[in-house]
């Protein structure tokens, strides 16, 4: 059961929680003749939808997520909001994060440290492959790009809206950074002297396989966060003292 994808689980809670609260109120009406106003019945159902969260234990920002979702619903009714800007926020949302229920990785952007980290790992003086697998808005190899002008940069991204924003920002900075719109599963990851990926917990086993099945022999696999359970890393560098963000190098 624990081992659903979280939004699975969380549609599951919040069906349990809307009948839990929705299934008493005709047995209010018949037995006392009491009808619980509406507002009322969300904050039962927000608060049974939390607590059936924290007893699946999801993570910590779940329940509160879980307690406001009718209650805002509400408000927003109240709001009068005309129904194109659910629309329009709705097919903004899929353009960024597009596939995220079966990748399990959504957009979050690595920052100047981890960045900073990575160019004490790339070669000095030879030519390089580098390629960021999930490339987001593009900055990883943008900053390593101006870094490293005998290196060749390249980054995939699975989601239409981050990808089309790296193509642009390449235009407009005159890079020649190449971004794919491509599942990084279907790259031939041998291809590349470095490969950098920062997704999440769930990608890495898959990832590891894959990397372990393409790379080349002496070609460097950095996962800035993640660690995979199969080899320890060759290198462990923590960004700074305290930080939550590591980076895990492998010589394959
Ligand atoms: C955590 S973000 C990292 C963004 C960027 N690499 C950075 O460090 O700022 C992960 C990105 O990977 C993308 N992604 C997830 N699965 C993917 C896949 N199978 N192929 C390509 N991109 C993927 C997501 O859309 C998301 O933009």
């Amino acid at each position: 059961m624990t081992r659903l994808p979280v939004s699975l689980q969380s549609l599951i809670i919040q069906c349990i929680a809307l009948l839990l609260t929705a299934l008493p109120s005709p047995l209010l009406l018949f037995f006392l003749s009491y009808q619980p106003a509406l507002w009322l019945l969300a904050l039962a159902q927000g608060s049974v939808a939390a607590v059936l969260s924290r007893v699946w234990r999801q993570p910590a920002w779940w329940p509160p997520l879980h307690f406001g979702f009718f209650p805002v619903i509400l408000l927003a009714q109240q709001a009068s909001i005309p129904p194109g800007v659910y629309l329009g926020a709705f097919l903004l949302l899929v353009l960024f994060y597009w596939s995220t229920f079966r990748t399990r990785v959504p957009l979050y952007l690595s920052d100047r440290k981890a960045r900073q980290a990575l160019t004490s790992l790339l070669p000095e003086s030879r030519a390089f492959r580098f390629i960021d697998l999930g490339s987001g808005l593009g900055g990883v190899p943008f900053y390593l790009e101006q870094r490293f002008p005998q290196g060749r940069f390249f980054g995939t991204e699975i989601a239409p809206a981050p990808w089309l924003i790296s193509r642009l920002r390449a235009w407009f900075k005159r890079s020649h950074v190449v971004f794919m719109r491509r599942d990084y599963t279907r790259i031939n990851l041998g291809e590349f002297d470095v490969v950098f990926a920062f997704l999440s917990p769930a990608a890495m086993p898959d990832l590891w396989q894959q990397a372990q099945d393409q790379m080349r022999s002496g070609s460097l696999f950095i996962s800035l966060s993640f660690e995979v359970e199969a080899r320890p890393p060759d290198q462990v560098v923590s960004l700074a003292e305290g930080a939550r963000h590591t980076l895990y190098v492998w010589r394959m």
